[in-house]
Formats: C-alpha cells, structure tokens, sequence
C-alpha cells in the first residue's frame, strides 16, 4: 500500500445514501451501468465486453483514440474496436471504458454541468501534457483521472441542485460544500469511485487534489499514485488562468505551486510549459 493509501480515509460508508441516490436519478449513462455489471461478472467474455462498448459511439470512439495515442504506439494503427480492446489489453480496456462512461454523467446534467465539465476535460488535457514532459510514462490514468477527479461535484449537483445553484458562477471550496452539503466533493468522489472499483491511484487523486501533498523523502522518486496526485493537482491549478487566457497566472502557478516543485519542474523548463499549457486553450 502506499502512503497515500495509508492517510486514506476507509470504506466512505457515510457517502453511500449519496451514491444511491445519484444511481436512483440515473446520473450516469446505462453503458457504466453495463460495465460495472460486466466487471463484477468476471466470467464475461471478450465479446460481451466489445458488444457493451460497441453500442456506444462516443466511448468507442473514445477508445479508439487511445489505443492510437503515442503511448500505445503500433504500426499500422488500430481502426476496430476488437483490435482496440487487443491493444489495450481486455483488463485495461474495460476499465478504461468505465471510466470514460462515468465521465459521460457530465454531459448527461446539460447547461448546469457544462463548466464543471470543461473543466474536467481541460484538467485531463494538462495532466497528459505533464506527463508526456515528465516523462512519467502514467498514460491513459493521467487523462482519466483529469475526467474524473471532480466527480464528487457532478453528484453534488445532479442530488441537490437547487443547493448547487447558490454557488453560481463559481465552484464551491471544499469547506462551503461541507458547510451546505454536509459532504466534500473529494471525498464524495473518492468513495464514488472506490465503489465502483476504480483503480485506487485513480481514487486517491480524486480525495486529496485540494489537500497539502504528502512529504517526499529526499532523494527518493515519488510513487506512482503520489506521481498522478501531483499531476492532477497541478493540472487543476492550472486550468483556471488557462480558462481565462491568463499567462501571467500560468507563470505564477508554476513557480508557486507545491505540486511543480514536488513534480521537480525546475525555472529553467517554465516558460517553455507555460507556452504548451497555454496553447491548450479551447476556441
Ligand atoms: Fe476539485
Ligand atoms: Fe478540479
């Protein structure tokens, strides 16, 4: 286990009421519903797995897409959803495609989820960015983990709407969703995630993003989970003065930021990843 696992909080029992609320509202779509069956289901073949992906286009796509990322790189490419699954691996794939599924119940609350949804899929496209120039070699985790981190928020809002809307234009601190809904989006997501058997690194970065990070020994290169916290960590940070076309606060994010020093980015390197974090810019 690692020492992030270690300061994890338990089962997250006292979010269930929560969970079982969002499933009774259906806030995320029928294929996670299918894949979370298919994953308690460990006799499930291959092509039951192809055939529950296979009628969503979007995910399918999705896949596509990154069994044909760099970091799966194989000649030839990969065009079917088979070979996507071959690439991946069928472990992988699966868990790949719930993750993405999941990700999907952002779209599914329409106009009052569209900013949380942007900037979950702005926070994914930093986290791939940072790994690639770390090298850190986290591939389709980083990109996941962005989608997910802030899942706890899409169940805040899709339970309790009207609560939600009293934040309007802003998201809530950590503190004031504790206040209003007894419950942070951290740790709402973290146990959202836990139950639904998500990788625990994947977990971990959901719980603690807003929380110091842990103490690295010196000397010694950072776990993987505590790599992908950092990632996220950082990536959420800098989304927002990416929203807002602010250069300067990219800049001051990276030489601030505990986590650009826990990622070991020297001043040298800033100007050069200012300039690729800025050019994620959505039109
Ligand atoms: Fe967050
Ligand atoms: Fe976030």
């Amino acid at each position: 286990m690692s020492a992030l696992a270690a300061r994890s909080r338990g089962d997250g029992a006292e979010f269930e009421a929560w969970l079982d609320r969002a499933e009774q509202l259906q806030v995320f779509p029928e294929t996670a519903h299918q894949l979370l069956a298919h994953t308690r289901d460990e006799g499930g073949a291959n092509r039951d797995l192809e055939a529950i992906i296979g009628a969503d286009p979007v995910l399918t796509g999705h896949l596509l897409r990154v069994a044909n990322s760099p970091y799966y790189a194989r000649a030839g490419g990969v065009s079917t959803l088979e070979q996507a699954i071959r690439v991946l691996g069928y472990v992988s794939a699966r868990h790949l495609a719930l993750s993405l599924a999941l990700a999907q119940g952002y779209v599914r609350l329409g106009p009052r989820a569209a900013g949380v949804h942007r900037h979950a899929r702005q926070v994914a496209r930093i986290a791939e960015l940072l790994d690639r120039r770390k090298g850190w070699r986290l591939g389709p985790v980083a990109h996941v983990a962005g989608l997910l981190h802030d899942i706890g928020q899409v169940i805040l809002l899709a339970v309790e709407p009207e609560a939600w809307d009293r934040f309007r234009g802003r998201g809530p601190t950590t503190a004031e969703e504790r206040a209003v809904f007894g419950v942070a989006h951290t740790d709402l997501g973290a146990a959202a995630l836990a139950r639904w058997r998500i990788a625990e690194d994947i977990c971990l970065a959901a719980q603690y993003h807003h929380s110091p990070l842990p103490r690295q020994r010196r000397g010694f290169a950072p776990d993987a989970a505590t790599r992908l916290l950092i990632t996220i960590s950082l990536a959420d940070a800098l989304e927002a003065p990416l929203a807002a076309g602010d250069a300067d606060g990219v800049a001051h994010i990276l030489e601030r930021h505990e986590a650009s020093a826990a990622a070991g980015l020297t001043p040298d390197a800033h100007p050069d990843l200012a300039a690729a974090v800025l050019a994620l810019a959505e039109a």
